[in-house]
């Protein structure tokens, strides 16, 4: 089936994706390379939750990332890569050399051990041997589990443990602006509590003195002379799984969200093609996420191969050596569609228009944004600035559970309007519900978005945790997968998401929930209870603010401060770090000891005079003591 190509299309395609779901779905699926055809389009109910898509079908994804382009382009840039430093040589692969360098690393996990099946987690900064071991795992039916190079030695050990990897692939070290990371050091010292892990395999990137441990660590250069390029790709059930990525809830721990080999396939490639409207926009392509987020495995590694598409991976970060770095990567490299998050466009915003003028930044055709409530400001300046009015905003929503985008204009095609993800892709059947479950229907309204039909690349459980997946999405409201996010319908019909409705933050495009700051903080000896909350901030969108209560401990509250910083940094990782800590003596609780997470949000707002009703707290003049206390 065909790309769409204008808004009628769009209508018709919509109405029979959901007329016909197993039709629509089938006839995207006929374009790749299966080995066996499926036996059935469809199977789901999301009560257990259950859901299968192309069950019976055989297939392995890289064969339709790589091998099915070799015919026509083997010599094509798969990936232009650009270094942290804009003086280090770039790196660019073909089609042909990516397919080489990807059966190559996936006879080196053959070597050291790793089996279809078996978890590997990879550890790694945005290099191309990260899409390489991304894929080589997917080569030989290996599950991956990518861990986002800035979690801390806690985080990872983890995430390691939970889905019991047997294999680590990472890296002495790494780049990100003016910073070095000691990320083997790091591997390192999660792994002292990952005895399951027989295999490290180290990549060289910053050349820093690094501890190898005998017997288990072997080094990438080493390792990748010592194999050929001839490794025939593994034939996957389709509903075998791709991989686990971690993410935060509402409670507890990270949970790892399971997507499997076919649905993800056929949903990440028709997204792709038709929210970026590629290849008629253009073929260079740049996504600015790293691969460490699902925005990264979606439409970095997976969505843009299957598409055949040429894209720009980068190493660095968008305010090095200065804030003018995107733009300068765009012009050199001609970019075409480009996809990055609102905290970079506002804190490139805050940098001044005299980053940007001195590009042409014509090249550029598609402007995306992802990870985060757009504000009308930042959409303005992105599109006067950077797009120069001409080139139009595709707003994606969607989440690490939805696997690919589900809401978000096509380029070119659906009408925009400032911060609105606007419309339902084919196949996606948003509903608005009330607390109680009751459908809201009609335009000009709000509520909580939910999804009543599967789509593709849903979400299959939550790795070990089934019961987990089921509580978090599919128990909320009967036979609903519910996102957790809030949502308006305008009177256009067009959804513009609110953010969260759960004890979920998002911070700089960062997903971190509450309890997993909050669990961090009370690691430290002097803290005895905390609460935390997001705010809007400037340019991260969220900033965390921390209430905490201390023991009658003698530090200053500087000291004290700086301490909690490092346990959250120890503990997650530097982007969870609270920007606001304010030392209470009591939190505000109802009488059954519940908090009134609501009191304390408007008090991070600053909005201490119209904190609703007080009357059930067990102690109201704690309020009065915050209200006094609070940090602006
Ligand atoms: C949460 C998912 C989507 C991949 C990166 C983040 C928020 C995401 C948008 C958007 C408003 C958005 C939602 C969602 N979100 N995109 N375009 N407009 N909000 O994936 O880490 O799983 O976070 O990010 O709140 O639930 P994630």
């Amino acid at each position: 089936m065909a790309r769409i190509t204008s808004f009628e299309q769009y209508q018709e395609q919509y109405k029979k994706s959901v007329d016909n779901p197993e039709a629509f779905w089938a006839e995207q699926a006929e374009q790749f390379t299966w080995s066996k055809k499926w036996d059935k389009i469809l199977n789901w109910n999301f009560t257990e939750p259950k859901i299968e898509w192309f069950a019976g079908g055989k297939l392995n994804i890289t064969e339709n990332c790589l091998d099915r382009h070799l015919p026509e382009k083997a010599d094509q840039v798969a990936y232009y890569w650009e270094p942290n430093e804009p003086t280090e040589k770039a790196v660019q692969l073909t089609y042909k050399q990516l397919h080489e360098e990807v059966c190559k690393f996936a006879n080196v996990l053959k070597k050291n051990g790793t089996k279809k099946g078996d978890r590997v987690c990879i550890y790694m900064p945005m290099v191309p041997e990260l899409a390489i071991a991304l894929l080589a795992c997917a080569r030989i039916g290996a599950v991956h589990s990518v861990v986002f190079g800035g979690f801390s030695a806690s985080a990872l050990s983890g995430r390691i443990q939970d889905c019991d990897c047997k294999i680590v692939v990472t890296s002495d070290g790494a780049y990100r602006g003016a910073k070095a990371i000691p990320i083997k050091a790091v591997a390192d010292e999660a792994l002292e509590i990952c005895p399951g892990v027989e295999k490290v395999i180290v990549l060289n990137r910053t050349g820093s003195e690094i501890n190898m441990v005998a017997g288990r660590d072997v080094l990438w250069e080493d390792e990748i002379k010592m194999v050929n390029a001839d490794c025939p790709a593994e034939q996957m059930d389709a509903e075998d799984m791709l991989f686990i990525l971690y993410t935060s809830g509402s409670t507890g721990k990270p949970k790892g969200v399971v997507h499997t080999c076919g649905g993800y396939m056929v949903y990440t490639h028709y997204t792709f093609e038709n929210v970026f409207q590629y290849p008629s926009s253009g073929g260079v392509y740049w996504c600015t996420a790293d691969i460490g987020w699902v925005t990264g495995h979606s439409y970095i590694v997976y969505a843009p191969l299957l598409a055949g598409a040429t894209s720009v991976m980068f190493e660095g970060v968008p305010t090095y050596p200065d804030a003018g770095r995107f733009w300068q990567v765009i012009d050199k490299y001609k970019v075409n569609i480009f996809y990055t998050a609102p905290t970079a466009i506002r804190a490139l915003e805050a940098s001044g228009l005299g980053f940007v003028t001195p590009y042409k930044l014509d090249s550029l055709k598609v402007l995306g944004s992802v990870g985060e409530p757009i504000n009308e400001e930042a959409w303005t300046w992105y599109h006067e600035n950077i797009g120069k009015g001409k080139c139009p905003i595709v707003d994606t929503w969607w989440q690490t559970e939805t696997g690919g985008i589900l809401i978000s204009p096509l380029a070119g095609i659906t009408k925009t309007k400032p911060s609105f993800a606007t419309l339902p892709l084919p196949g996606v059947q948003p509903i608005l519900v009330d607390e109680k479950g009751n459908e809201i229907t009609g335009n000009g309204v709000e509520g909580n978005l939910c999804i009543k039909f599967p789509w593709p690349s849903i979400i299959r459980t939550t790795y070990g945790d089934h019961e987990r997946c089921r509580q978090n999405y599919f128990a909320t409201y009967p036979n609903l997968y519910f996102t957790g996010d809030g949502c308006k319908r305008d009177e256009d019909g067009y959804y513009r998401i609110t953010g969260r409705v759960d004890d979920v933050m998002n911070v700089s495009g960062h997903r971190i929930g509450t309890a997993e700051v909050e669990s961090a903080i009370n690691m430290h000896i002097d803290i005895v209870e905390s609460a935390v909350v997001g705010y809007p901030h400037d340019i991260k969108g969220q900033g965390i603010y921390a209430y905490v209560i201390c023991t009658n401990s003698k530090k200053d509250a500087e000291t004290l401060r700086k301490e909690i910083l490092a346990e959250v940094t120890k503990m997650i990782g530097p982007i969870a770090k609270p920007d606001k800590i304010q030392i209470v003596t009591g939190l505000p609780k109802t009488r059954s000891g519940k908090i009134m997470r609501r009191i304390l949000r408007k008090v991070a707002e600053g909005e201490l005079n119209n904190l609703g009703d007080t009357s059930t707290l067990l102690d109201p003049m704690v309020v009065e003591e915050i209200k006094a206390g609070a940090i602006k």
